[in-house]
């Protein structure tokens, strides 16, 4: 076979010789490479999140389902702990030498109602700062996951 007849005729080149193909490759490439990244580093490392959390804490103290919780809180000492909880909770090297949650968080006798508003406040804060959609599905995930250790414990 000539070199010529090795190249296929274009009308039978693959999808993703076509630049619509190589579009869709490119955004798989970046869409990998993204989920290697660790959470911390795509919510924007240590100021990303410390932004995030400025947020987070600000919308509990207008939320009437919660703001009453945190009347005796020192926001600035909270937002301090909650970043680096974050921090290091979505890979970075921050060490968190706060509460667990569960010490945090025995005694309150907290509903699920209030652990729905702080998880709908964490979606309004991500959304605020431009967060992507596959991180707030994580980070829904993580915060979820903590429920057992917060509620009504
Ligand atoms: C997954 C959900 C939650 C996470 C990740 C979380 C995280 C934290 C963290 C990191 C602290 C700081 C601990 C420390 O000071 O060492 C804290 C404190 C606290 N949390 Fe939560 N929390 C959650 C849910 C809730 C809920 C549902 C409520 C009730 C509305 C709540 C109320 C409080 C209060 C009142 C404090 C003490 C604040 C202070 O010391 O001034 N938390 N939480």
């Amino acid at each position: 076979m000539g070199i010529a007849k090795q190249h296929a005729p274009v009308k039978n080149r693959s999808r993703l010789e076509t630049s619509a193909g190589m579009k869709a490759a490119d955004g798989c490439a970046k869409e990998v490479a993204n989920l290697v990244r660790t959470l911390y580093e795509r919510l924007g490392g240590r100021s990303g999140i410390a932004a995030i959390v400025n947020d987070l804490v600000d919308l509990h103290l207008e939320n009437p389902v919660i703001r009453a919780r945190f009347v005796n809180s020192d926001a600035n000492r909270l937002k301090e702990a909650a970043t680096l909880f974050f921090c290091a909770g979505s890979g970075g090297g921050e060490s968190y030498s706060g509460k667990g949650m569960l010490e945090a968080h025995h005694g309150m006798n907290i509903s699920e109602q209030e652990f729905m508003a702080v998880l709908d406040d964490a979606m309004a804060a991500l959304e605020k700062q431009g967060v992507g959609q596959q991180e707030k599905m994580e980070v829904l995930f993580i915060l979820h996951s903590m429920r057992k250790e917060v509620v009504r414990v």
